[in-house]
């Protein structure tokens, strides 16, 4: 029979380390919310529920915890006493009887669900406790799980533990999972009796143990047990996230050329055969299809790249911007909210902002939509096969037709036809040896000017 399992994700701490005007747990990691990495995590755990612990920012957190189709109860840890008190804040949902308890920190952002079940599993084969631990070589900060003949025997805290006890380095991850029906008795036996005077969640082991109960550990890969207390560990996190996500890519199929400069988010999607250079950002919404090749120093948000389209250098995809297949965006170009259709060009130097280009479209260079009046935005719309000369400006709203053309420099105010020409510029004049006459006049007034020897 399957067991019951209420998962409590504690994230109420007043993130002081941080020095930030916002809870840590609303602090991005691959632009999302920590918090909600660990709903996702905690979501794939087979839990019955959630029970969200909030003090700080309570509401704000509640909000980016909403993610999937979990369904989260929230409890309000008024004051900040320690882990410890922090899960008895959720003493309502523990008592209505779960056979498991999983802890878990809303700060943990890398978890996996493999820990949460071993430390169920743990639980299934006759735990009262199990505590996920892990092995580091920078353990300062963390409990330190102190074991002795095979055996969990206690949890040190950093600032309560011996020089040699500081040696330890089987961290605690702050992780755990406890039998449901035992879990409000040996938490309401917590004391405040510690360098901090903080209920501490990790007096569980010794207290468990004191009733004749059986701890464990199980541990779990450090990347996925680093927590976040500071903005130091919150740049490891990012980049051992980043790590861990274009390892996943490469291996299913992305190809990237120096993968440590490449930056993903949290939703980024790149597709088989892709071929993404050095120096690439992506940003929130960024969608690469199979094949699509992404020049160096480019940035991606909010996009769609088709197979077979080109994609920089040095080019800014925003919002919106959607590159149907075969066609290109080239160096210092930015696409905002534009449609760029099958084949078509823009090359060089150009903003397409509230636009369509249609297919076989060229863009010179330096073309501009101009898209906003100051208050209001205005579409560009421009048929297929037309071609734009360079340095236009494409005054919104306005249409330019299939196959039309628009001569350089022109400055276009009224829609144009399709296979019409248009001319928006001042009519060139020629004055035959005019130069010759310029040269010669400003070669006399140099002479001019010259001190007499
Ligand atoms: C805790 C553990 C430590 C472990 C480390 C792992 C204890 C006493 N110590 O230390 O053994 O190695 O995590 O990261 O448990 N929180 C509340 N309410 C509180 C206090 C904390 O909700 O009153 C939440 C925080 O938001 C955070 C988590 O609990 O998500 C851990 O709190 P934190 O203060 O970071 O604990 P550490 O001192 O790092
Ligand atoms: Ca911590």
């Amino acid at each position: 029979m399957e067991r019951t399992c209420l998962a409590v994700i504690l994230a109420a701490g007043d993130s002081t380390r941080m020095k930030s005007s916002k809870s840590k747990v609303l602090h991005p990691v691959a632009n999302r919310p920590m918090i909600a990495h660990v709903v996702d995590a905690v979501a794939k755990s087979d839990i019955s529920a959630v029970a969200l612990v909030l003090g700080r920012d309570a509401e704000e957190v509640a909000k980016a915890a909403q993610v999937g189709s979990v369904k989260i109860e929230t409890y309000l840890q008024k004051e900040r006493l320690g882990t410890g008190h922090a899960v008895l804040a959720a003493r309502e949902a523990i008592a209505r009887g779960y056979d498991d308890i999983i802890v878990t920190y809303g700060d943990v952002a890398l978890q996996t669900e493999g820990p949460l079940k071993a430390a169920r599993q743990g639980l299934a084969e006759g735990s009262d406790v199990v505590v996920i631990g892990f092995h580091t070589d920078r353990p300062t900060g963390y409990g330190r799980l102190l074991v002795k003949d095979g055996e969990l025997i206690a949890i040190r805290e950093e600032r309560d533990a011996s020089d040699a006890e500081r040696a330890v380095k089987w961290c605690n991850s702050g992780l755990m999972a406890i039998n449901g029906r035992k879990a409000l008795d040996l938490l309401s036996r917590i004391g405040n009796a510690n360098a901090k005077g903080e209920y501490y969640l990790t007096d569980l082991v010794e207290i468990a143990r004191s009733v004749g109960g059986r701890v464990t550990a199980v541990d779990a890969p450090e990347i996925e047990m680093t927590g976040c207390n500071n903005r130091a560990e919150l740049a490891v996190i990012e980049r051992f996230w980043q790590e861990r996500r274009r390892h996943e890519m490469m291996i299913a199929g992305v190809t990237m050329i120096a993968p440590e400069t490449v930056f993903l988010s949290y939703d980024t999607v790149i597709g088989q055969d892709a071929l993404i250079e050095p120096n690439v950002v992506f940003g929130p919404g960024a969608t690469i299809d199979s094949g699509a090749i992404i020049h160096a120093f480019s940035h991606i948000e909010g996009a769609h790249v088709s197979a077979g389209a080109t994609v920089g250098p040095f080019a800014r995809l925003r919002p919106g911007a959607d590159l149907a297949n075969g066609s290109k965006v080239g160096n210092f170009c930015e696409v905002k909210n534009g449609k760029i259709g099958e084949g078509a060009k823009v090359n060089h130097l150009t903003y397409i902002g509230d636009a369509t280009v249609g297919a076989g479209t060229n863009i010179g260079a330096g073309t501009i939509t101009c898209n906003y009046d100051g208050v209001n935005k205005h579409e560009t719309l421009i048929g297929a096969n037309a071609f734009i000369g360079s340095n236009s400006s494409l005054v919104a709203p306005v249409s330019i037709g299939d196959n039309a053309y628009i001569a350089s420099g022109s400055v276009i105010t009224a829609d144009v036809p399709a296979d019409a020409l248009a001319l928006g510029r001042a009519r060139q004049e020629l004055k035959p040896d005019r130069a010759t006459l310029l040269r010669e006049r400003a070669l006399a007034i140099k002479a001019a000017k010259k001190p007499k020897a």
